[in-house]
Parts: C-alpha cells; sequence; structure tokens
C-alpha cells in the first residue's frame, strides 16, 4: 500500500503587509526586498489569533474537501518554530479546537524543514499502523518571532499555516523516495537565541531582543542551495527518476534568488517551479505545505502527476521528497 495525500488546506490571514508598509517602518525599500528577495508583500495574524487557530482553520478546510470529519482523523503532528506555548503542543490546542481528544497530538520543530519532517514521521506511523490517518501541518505564526526595528529579518517572514491529510491507500498515490538530514554544528547560524533553557527570559533578553530571529543570511543562504540541491538530486535518484520526470518542483520560499540558483543546479525549468514567496514571504515550516494547497486548487497539481518537495531551515536542516500525487 503507498501513502496518500488525501487532501490539504491552508490558511492565510487577511491582514498584507506591503514593502511599502515596511518602508515606513524600517529604513528599506520595495526595491531592496523585491529584487534581493523577491518579496512584494505578506500575511501578517490578527493579534488574537495563534498559531492552533490557524491551523484548525487550514485543517477545517482539509477534511471538507475529503469529505471527512474530525473523528475520522486519529493523530495531529504540527510543525512549527512558533508554537501557542512551550508547552502544551500545538498540536494538542488543534486536536481541542476540533473536538477531538484520545489519539496521540504533537509538535516538530525542524524550523522550516518541518512540514517534510512530518510528512515523514507520518508515513513511518501509518505504515506501522501506529495511525490510520494523520494530519500534518506546517503553522508559522513568524510576525510575533521577528524583531520589527531589524530590518535585516522583519521583512523576510509572514504568517500562516497549511495542512495535508495522510493514509494509506491502494491506489496509484505513493511516496517513492525521500531523504532528511540535519547538521547541528551549523546551528548558531540562524537561531532565536533566548527563551528556551539555555538562556530564559528575563528584562536583559527581552531589552537586547533575544527572543527574535539572529541570522547570518548569507551562510544560510549558501547552505540552502548547496543542500537543497544535493537532496533535491539525490530523491530523484533513489526513485529511479531524472528531472525530466518532475511534473511539478515545489521548494521552500525563503529567497526567489535561493531557489532561482537551486533550479539551475538541479536542471529544472522555472515554469515547473511553485512560487508563492511573492504573495507570503517565507513561512517557515507553513511554506511547503501552503505553496502544495495553491498549486492543487490552481490545478497545476493533479493525480497522477510526480512532485518534488524540497525543503531546508535552520538547525540546520534539510530534505526532498518525490510524490506520485
Ligand atoms: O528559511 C530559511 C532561512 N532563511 C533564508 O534562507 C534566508 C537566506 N538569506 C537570504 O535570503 C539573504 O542572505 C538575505 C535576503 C537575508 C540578505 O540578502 P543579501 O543579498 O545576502 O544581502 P546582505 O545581507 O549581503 O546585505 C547587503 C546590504 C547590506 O548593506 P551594506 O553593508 O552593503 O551597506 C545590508 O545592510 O543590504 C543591506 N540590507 C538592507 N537594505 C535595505 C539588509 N537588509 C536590508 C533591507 N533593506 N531590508
Amino acid at each position: 500500500m503507498g501513502i496518500k495525500f488525501v487532501s490539504t488546506g491552508r490558511y492565510l490571514p487577511d491582514k498584507v503587509l506591503t514593502n511599502f508598509d515596511l518602508e515606513k517602518m524600517v529604513d528599506t525599500s520595495d526595491e531592496w526586498i523585491r529584487t534581493r528577495t523577491g518579496i512584494k508583500e505578506r500575511r501578517i495574524a490578527p493579534s488574537e489569533m495563534a498559531t492552533s487557530d490557524m491551523v484548525t482553520e487550514a485543517a477545517r478546510i482539509a477534511l471538507d474537501r475529503a469529505n471527512l470529519k474530525p473523528e475520522d482523523i486519529d493523530c495531529i503532528i504540527v510543525a512549527t518554530v512558533t508554537p501557542d506555548n512551550a508547552y502544551p503542543s500545538t498540536a494538542c490546542w488543534v486536536q481541542k479546537n476540533l473536538g477531538l481528544k484520545h489519539f496521540p497530538a504533537f509538535d516538530i520543530e525542524a524550523a522550516c524543514s518541518g512540514f517534510l519532517y512530518g510528512v515523514i514521521v507520518a508515513k513511518s506511523l501509518l505504515e506501522s499502523k501506529a495511525a490510520t490517518r494523520v494530519l500534518v501541518s506546517g503553522a508559522e505564526t513568524m510576525s510575533r518571532a521577528v524583531n520589527w526595528e531589524d530590518r535585516e529579518t522583519c521583512v523576510l517572514f509572514g504568517d500562516g499555516a497549511g495542512v495535508a491529510i495522510l493514509e494509506l491507500s491502494n491506489d496509484e498515490s505513493d511516496i517513492l523516495s525521500y531523504n532528511w538530514a540535519a547538521d547541528g554544528n551549523l546551528g548558531e547560524l540562524l537561531i532565536q537565541p533566548a527563551g528556551g533553557s539555555r538562556l530564559p527570559p528575563s528584562h536583559e533578553t527581552i531589552d537586547k531582543k533575544l527572543h527574535s530571529v539572529f541570522m547570518q543570511g548569507a551562510d544560510v543562504f549558501k547552505n540552502a542551495v548547496r543542500w537543497m540541491a544535493d537532496s533535491a538530486e539525490r530523491a530523484l535518484r533513489d526513485a529511479g527518476m531524472t528531472k525530466d520526470d518532475i511534473d511539478l518542483y515545489i521548494p521552500h520560499q525563503a529567497n526567489i534568488r535561493i531557489i532561482e540558483s537551486t533550479i539551475k543546479r538541479v536542471g529544472i525549468p522555472k515554469e515547473k517551479t511553485v512560487i508563492t514567496i511573492d504573495r507570503f514571504a517565507n513561512i517557515s515550516a507553513a511554506t511547503v505545505p501552503i505553496a502544495i494547497d495553491c498549486a492543487v486548487e490552481e490545478g497545476r497539481l493533479k493525480r497522477g502527476d510526480i512532485v518534488l518537495l524540497n525543503t531546508f531551515g535552520g538547525g540546520f536542516t534539510w530534505g526532498a521528497m518525490v510524490v506520485k500525487w
């Protein structure tokens, strides 16, 4: 039996923050942001909304589309670096919001690679019969985790949630190959320094804004291209395929120049690449499931298509997956 993405859903807050809005907040320009990153605008969650609320909205859409009831789910995995709380997990709040209980719900933290990691864990749970239908989400409220006075990071991120429902299936749909990896030696290059056991919250950590994103952008950029290209090529080889067999390429959306450099290395045409960074910016773990959902809705991803998912994020973490949709 294969693993099937039965259905997907996304939630993006209504509020749009454009590059022109940011020009009024920090010393930046629409021209710089567009040409250096490809971003034109991003979505910002209303203050009363937390990450689990966005996942719940996206989950309801995915359930509706598959004609499923919340009770048909028996495991929830949420990938996020912006959980509602340190504990309980965001997945537990989603379970509560959906009116469910008495099955496993937990978060995965693999930064921007979290959704791919979550799908890989879900596949193992399904194959081992530990679950029969898993809801996997990548979701972030990055607007609560950036320093809005730091132009080098605040222009890059946005809020949103994407969801996929996975189950075992007898039809042709399947995960044909995947690889996932991390290199913790490079963790300092992309980090939220404070708020955990290393540096608990204090007046000093708040004054120094250490509860926000710190990033060595150029190093992250170089590693992202290197490892996304490497893992994409490996996933294709392991599936017994070449780049020409792919119908669609869905990469993590951190910077249009990272995507362009990666597709050049792997030899994937831009027409086969899903780009959402212009509209939604970098939503960390949520970019891949949101891009998948957009592709499905736009008719670019259809049953039987071969799609290559590819990701990179803090940790560093990265991975790739070939899916027969
Ligand atoms: O999701 C995974 C995590 N994130 C990523 O993958 C992001 C990876 N990195 C990147 O996307 C890019 O490195 C950035 C977009 C973050 C930066 O682009 P860059 O081309 O590497 O720019 P830079 O950091 O080399 O900065 C160039 C100049 C600097 O000025 P000087 O020193 O040359 O005078 C910056 O101070 O651009 C300046 N700058 C800005 N100017 C206007 C940096 N941010 C801004 C800004 N507006 N927002």
